[in-house]
C-alpha cells in the first residue's frame, strides 16, 4: 500500500519535542523521510528511533536557530527537501517594559530569521523541481493580543505575513506555503508555566481544552498534502475556536 507522502523528504525543525516532533512522527507515518531538526541529540535521537521503530525513515541534524550560520548550515546538510515545516520556536513572555533587547532579538531571530533563511535556501529548489510544501507553525498570538507576549507574537506575526509573500514568490513554480496557528497545546515548552496556568487558558477556548500535539500534526500533515492542493497563503487556525463576548 502507498502512502500519502511516499518518495517525499521533510525538514521538520523543532522535532526534539512537543508539536515539531508530533510532526514528524505523523509526517513520517505519511511515508516521507524526516530530517529531525533540533538542539538536543539525545530527544533527536529519541524521535528517530520512535520513527525506525514504527517503520519509517529519519535521521537527526543539530542547529542552533539563534545563530544564523547555523541554520545555513542545517539548510545545506538538508539538502533537496519536498517539505519544509518551520515548527521550532521559542516563547518568553514579559511585560513591555521588561522586555530586553536581547529577548526581542532571539525571538526574532529564532521564530522568524531562521524560518526566512530556510525557505530561502530550499524553497528554490523546490521551485526548479515544481513542487513543494512548506507549513510555518505561528500562534493564536501573532493576532490576538496576549499580555507579556509582545516579542513573541510580533515574531510570529511576521511569519504569517511572510507566508503571503512566499506563497506568492513561489507558488507559480508549485511551491505551497501556508501555517498553522496554535491556540494552547500540552508540551515540554508549555510545562514549565504550570499545569494550572495551562489548563486555564485551555478554558477560554470554544473547545474548553488544550490541545495534544498530534491534534496540530494533524492540520500540518492536511496542508503539506495533496489534498490541500489550491490552498497556498492561508494561515490554519487550530486554536479551538473563540468564546464569544456575553
Ligand atoms: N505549545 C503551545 O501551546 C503552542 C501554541 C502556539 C504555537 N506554538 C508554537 O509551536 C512551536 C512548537 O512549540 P512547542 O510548545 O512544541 O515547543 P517546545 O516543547 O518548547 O519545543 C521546542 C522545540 O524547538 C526547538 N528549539 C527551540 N529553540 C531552538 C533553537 N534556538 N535552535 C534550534 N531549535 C530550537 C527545541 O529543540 P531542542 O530542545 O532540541 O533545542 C524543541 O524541539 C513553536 O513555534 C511555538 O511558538 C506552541
Amino acid at each position: 500500500m502507498t502512502a500519502e507522502l511516499d518518495g517525499s523528504t521533510a525538514l521538520v525543525t523543532g522535532a526534539t519535542a512537543g508539536i515539531g516532533r508530533a510532526v514528524a512522527l505523523r509526517l513520517a507515518a505519511s511515508g516521507a523521510a524526516v530530517i529531525v531538526h533540533g538542539r538536543d541529540e539525545q530527544r533527536g535521537a529519541a524521535t528517530v528511533e520512535e520513527i525506525a521503530a514504527a517503520g519509517g525513515k529519519a535521521w537527526f541534524v543539530a542547529a542552533d536557530l539563534s545563530r544564523s550560520e547555523d541554520v545555513l548550515r542545517l539548510a545545506a546538510e538538508a539538502g533537496e527537501v519536498d517539505i519544509l515545516i518551520n515548527n521550532a520556536g521559542i516563547y518568553r513572555f514579559a511585560s513591555t517594559p521588561d522586555t530586553t533587547a536581547e529577548m526581542f532579538d532571539t525571538h526574532m531571530a529564532v521564530n522568524s530569521r531562521a524560518p526566512m533563511l530556510l525557505v530561502g535556501a530550499l524553497a528554490p529548489g523546490m521551485a526548479a523541481r515544481g513542487r513543494g510544501a512548506v507549513v510555518n507553525v505561528s500562534t493564536a498570538a501573532a493576532v490576538t493580543p496576549v499580555r507579556g507576549a509582545g516579542a513573541y507574537g510580533a515574531s510570529k506575526a511576521a511569519l504569517e505575513l511572510l507566508t503571503r509573500v512566499w506563497a506568492d514568490e513561489f507558488g507559480a513554480q508549485g511551491v505551497r506555503v501556508n501555517a498553522v496557528a496554535p491556540g494552547p497545546v500540552a508540551t515540554p515548552g508549555t510545562a514549565d508555566m504550570g499545569d494550572d496556568t495551562l489548563q486555564a487558558i485551555g478554558r477560554t477556548t470554544a473547545l474548553g481544552r488544550v490541545a495534544d500535539p498530534e491534534e496540530i500534526a494533524e492540520a500540518v500533515l492536511f496542508l503539506v498534502s495533496s489534498r490541500a492542493s489550491y490552498i497556498t497563503g492561508a494561515v490554519l487556525e487550530a486554536r479551538g475556536g473563540q468564546l464569544a463576548l456575553g
